[in-house]
């Protein structure tokens, strides 16, 4: 997927260079986090539905009301069973999970249900993420009464996981690594040197941007110190011991992650501080602990989209540093603030300038 990652990318940067060139060719004011929002529905929507890309990003609207509903609401009190009452803001949500549902979802998965490809038996339904999922669900079969292994239900509950779960996030990390890049300039100068040298002008596959190392260090501190989710919660399901802590069945536990990853105990007396060399050993040794970095969680509920939304922030920063340099805005406020991710309160506008200029 990474020529649909490039190809969204490169739509985003000719924009720039246009502003840019309005602006006499100097340096340009841009709303990163919200070209970062847009850049990464823009890609999620091309990788999940493909060719059916316009009606997803219908989709993704939706969602994104949805989101911002669930983020209002987040510290209300709930009242058991009061999500079935139609009040005025659950007949609000209704509406908007039948217009995902029904109007645009259905449809998308109906027209590839029709124009499936018999291939030796096997259907194809093409080789975006929604295909992918639609060929594993109706080949085989996972159930006692030979239904396919996801219904039409559980598809749709798929493709809204990877909107939801796909695009915010990454938009953060990349946000939040331009800022540190913006303010850590001799970073910014060492990356960009890397990417010069191993890609020279061109747009890289997979297997050269995973060896930029450099380039993954940054990303790994950015994820240490601004990490867009900042925590997990669990339930117990039995009564357990958590060191020297009694948790009773059922309790639900939240894991800091933001909290543990500035931790002075196990990543020392700078773990505050913007030094990617820490992961010089891989991630493994950067701390007094084996696992101390968990922005993908762990186990086996792990983010399944890690090595995409990687990739993806590789991709972006590495076509960024081949054509602009960047500074901190002195509009930029620092205010990280907590809505589902970890978002800054008032965006992060940069000062791009061409290279060369
Ligand atoms: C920087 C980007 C991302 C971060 C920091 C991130 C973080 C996480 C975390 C912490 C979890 C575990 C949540 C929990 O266990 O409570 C998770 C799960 C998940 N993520 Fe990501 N994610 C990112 C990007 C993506 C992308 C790009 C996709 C899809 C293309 C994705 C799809 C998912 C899915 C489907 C799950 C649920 C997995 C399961 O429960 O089995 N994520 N993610």
């Amino acid at each position: 997927m990474t020529k649909r990652m490039a190809s969204c990318t490169l739509s985003m940067i000719d924009r720039w260079q246009d502003l840019v060139i309005q602006d006499k060719g100097q340096c340009k004011e841009i709303e990163m986090n919200i070209e970062f929002q847009e850049l990464t529905v823009d890609i999620i929507c091309h990788a999940a539905f493909g060719s059916s890309f316009n009606e997803g990003r219908e989709v993704f609207e939706v969602q994104k009301e949805l989101q911002k509903l669930a983020s209002d609401s987040s510290t209300d009190i709930i009242i058991p069973g009061s999500q079935y009452l139609p009040t005025r803001w659950n007949l609000h949500i209704w509406k908007l999970n039948r217009r995902i549902m029904r109007n645009t979802l259905a449809h998308i998965i109906e027209s590839r249900l029709n124009s499936k490809d018999e291939n030796y038996g096997n259907p194809n339904y093409g080789n975006d993420l929604l295909g992918l999922i639609m060929g594993m669900s109706t080949t085989g079969s996972n159930r006692k009464n030979g239904d396919p292994k996801l219904n039409m239900k559980e598809i749709m509950d798929e493709c809204k996981t990877f909107f939801f779960a796909g695009h915010d996030t990454t938009a953060n990390l990349l946000t939040w690594t331009m800022f540190l890049l913006s303010l850590y300039q001799e970073w910014q100068e060492r990356l960009r040197e890397v990417v010069l040298r191993e890609c020279g002008m061109e747009i890289s596959d997979a297997d050269k941007l995973n060896k930029l190392k450099l380039v993954n260090m940054v990303i790994m501190e950015a994820l240490r110190l601004y990490g867009p989710a900042i925590y997990m919660t669990r339930k117990a399901s039995s009564d357990m011991m958590l060191g020297n802590l009694m948790i009773p069945n059922g309790t639900v536990i939240t894991i800091p992650l933001q909290v543990i990853h500035t931790n002075k105990k196990y990543w020392g007396e700078d773990a505050n501080e913007f030094k990617p060399l820490r992961f010089t050993d891989g991630v493994s040794r950067a701390a007094k602990h084996p696992n101390p970095l968990m922005p993908f969680s762990l186990g086996p509920r792990t983010c399944i989209g890690q090595n995409f939304a990687l990739l993806e922030a590789k991709m972006v920063l590495a076509m960024i540093l081949q054509r602009f340099s960047f500074t901190l805005s002195p509009q930029y406020k620092h205010a990280p603030a907590e809505k589902l991710t970890l978002q800054p309160e008032f965006g992060l506008p940069i000062h791009l300038r061409p290279l060369g200029v």
